[in-house]
């Protein structure tokens, strides 16, 4: 697949402008990569900072004919193309971190959002952001031990473009292998963190759950059994990893 770029120096967020363009029918394939974000989106409504030129901000508009129930495989694919991405422009292997962060030594590197619109239990879009922190300099704010980028690992600043780039070469080629038929499950699940941990899950309007994160299902849920030997499967919420 050939994807269209539209780059911006600066815009609100390159998630919301997709997603207007995506319900104005915009083409699969379609690209924003901004330098800058004045209101970058995380999940749960956080915000995500996006300083000027010092990380990778960037939405693609993907429109495969999938059930709803596969829509988390595009989230995986993306993941891999990014954990892709730094091994091949920066020599640095993060893992993925279940649902949707890359994680660096247990900080996170990126984030991604993924945004769907369906009709009845089919995809009509999917609108997936990526923001992978590239050189921000965490070390003296107050995220320092949470956050971390790929300056801070390699001691070099990475050219973005060059990341951007390869980013969305290893995208186009995995996508098209998932159009063929092959699941992303294996892959990021090999590495998924915190598989095999004990964990406490905080989900969205619910009760918390702790216990052992055993698995992710096919359509990319955790499971998690608590100390009863029940099994919970988890669709969405903040995992931390009990020490
Ligand atoms: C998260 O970790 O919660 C996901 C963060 C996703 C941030 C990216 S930056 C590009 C795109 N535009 C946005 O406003 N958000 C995503």
């Amino acid at each position: 697949m050939l994807f269209t770029l539209i780059q911006f120096r600066r815009t609100t967020s390159t998630q919301t402008w997709l997603r207007d363009w995506a319900r104005l029918g915009a083409r699969e394939g379609l690209v924003v990569q901004a330098l800058a974000q004045t209101a970058g989106r995380g999940r749960l409504q956080r915000s995500w900072h996006s300083p000027y030129n010092e990380g990778l901000y960037l939405s693609v508009l993907l429109r495969p004919a999938i059930p709803l129930a596969r829509a988390s495989h595009l989230t995986m694919l993306v993941s891999l193309a990014a954990i892709e991405a730094c091994q091949i422009v920066a020599g640095v292997s993060p893992a993925p971190k279940w649902p949707n962060d890359l994680l660096w030594q247990g900080r996170k590197l990126a984030g991604v959002l993924t945004e769907l619109e369906n009709q009845q239990d089919r995809l009509s879009y999917a609108v997936i952001g990526l923001g992978l922190n590239v050189n921000t300099d965490f070390s003296e704010t107050p995220l320092a031990e949470t956050a971390i980028s790929l300056q801070q690992i390699t001691g070099h600043s990475v050219k973005l473009p060059a990341l951007r780039d390869a980013y969305l070469d290893a995208l186009a080629k995995r996508y098209q292998r998932f159009l063929a038929g092959e699941s992303p499950v294996p892959a990021w699940k090999a590495r998924l963190e915190p598989l095999g941990r004990s964990v406490r899950v905080v989900q969205p309007g619910q009760t918390s759950v702790e216990g052992v994160a055993i698995d992710v299902n096919a359509a990319g849920a955790l499971l998690v059994q608590d100390s009863t030997g029940a099994i919970h499967t988890i669709w969405a919420g903040d995992v931390t990893v009990n020490s």
